[in-house]
């Protein structure tokens, strides 16, 4: 036999296995099924070829002419696929991948947590009370009479539920965090220095100072003979802290029903710097917290023995503070939520 089919056909499938473009599938076409090609070859030497090999070549001859066409196709498609592939979107892997967004704290918890650090550098423990409270913690306690006008429902928010310690009275939500004074002077004895921070509730209208709910920070020192000197010292230390060693500050007698002596306590503007401007009100001081001697009326109903100890208090705004610190002009900010306002913190 002039050819080994065989061979021909496995010679025929590597080959074709090797074609990689139109142009090279085409010369392959044509070397085999061409007018001059071998299966051409083949059915013209049919004439001349024995009666016994002529049906053989003959078959072998289709059959070949068959297989060729159907590689021809299969390669034609998939020349065909790799260049669509290859016009795809190309994927570069060197370049950064896209990093989902991290939130942060909220402005008002990095003033909390920066105030906090300087009341434990000096010494303080940091306690939490619940916002759910009694009328005897938020305000019997705290030797604020029954006709005082912020037990009224207009300044506090009184809850359905019965307060069970108290028959007839109603739990609320607490309108400071001086009720946590309490709490911690009913739990331990003196010598003691806490800061309680928390939400606190008063039923006010919204508006650019004012909100429905803000923060505070509580602070408590109880030992013998705690004075009003150490108060006016510690202050100072925290708001140089916090503001900066150039701050001034001064202390305004005023009143409060659980403290005596009681002062409010300014800081120096830090627009200004005591000029006088629209931020002070022209005053060239801000008033940043309440305080004062803890009253021995507090100490008692909390049943601590009667001259035994003095004590310190002092009750800061953060919302307050934090608007001083970064120049905000209106509370409602703290609370709605846009990313714009609270991403540059
Ligand atoms: N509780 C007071 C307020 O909310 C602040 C204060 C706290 C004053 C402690 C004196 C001592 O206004």
């Amino acid at each position: 036999m002039r050819w080994d089919f065989s061979k021909i056909r496995l010679d025929i499938k590597e080959e074709s296995d090797r074609l990689k473009t139109d142009q090279e599938l085409e010369a392959f076409r044509v070397k085999y099924l061409g007018k001059k090609g071998l299966v051409s070859e083949m059915y013209s030497s049919l004439g001349t070829l024995s009666a016994q090999e002529k049906p053989l070549v003959g078959k072998e001859a289709n059959d070949l002419r068959n297989l060729i066409n159907a590689l021809i196709e299969e390669k034609k498609q998939s020349i065909k696929r790799g260049r669509k592939k290859d016009s795809g979107p190309k994927i570069d892997l060197t370049v950064p991948g896209v990093a989902g967004s991290l939130g942060h704290k909220h402005i008002l918890n990095q003033t909390i947590d920066e105030i906090l650090e300087v009341f434990k550098g000096l010494g303080f423990v940091v306690q939490e009370g619940p916002e759910i409270e009694t009328e005897f913690n938020n305000f019997t306690a705290l030797n604020i009479p029954v006709d005082h006008p912020s037990r009224d429902a207009f300044d506090t928010f009184y809850l359905e539920e019965p307060d069970p310690h108290n028959k007839g009275r109603f739990l609320l939500l607490r309108s400071h965090t001086s009720p946590g004074q309490i709490r911690i002077m009913k739990q331990y004895e003196p010598p003691l220095a806490v800061v309680i921070p928390g939400k606190v509730y008063r039923p006010d209208a919204v508006d650019a100072s004012h909100s429905f709910m803000f923060h505070q920070i509580e602070g408590l020192l109880v030992d013998k003979d705690v004075k009003f000197s150490d108060l006016k010292g510690l202050l100072t230390v925290f708001c140089k802290r916090l503001f900066g060693e150039k701050i001034k500050m001064r202390f305004r007698p005023h009143f409060f029903p659980f403290t005596e002596p009681s002062a409010e306590v300014d800081i120096s503007c830090y627009l200004c710097d005591g000029q006088g401007c629209s931020v002070c009100g022209r005053k060239g001081w801000l008033e940043i917290m309440g305080c004062g001697m803890v009253h021995p009326k507090v100490f008692e109903a909390c049943g601590y023995p009667k001259g035994k100890y003095t004590g310190l208090a002092f009750g800061l705004g953060v919302e307050r503070i934090t608007m001083l610190k970064y120049g905000i002009n209106d509370i409602r900010l703290f609370f709605e939520n846009d990313v714009r306002f609270l991403k540059q913190f």
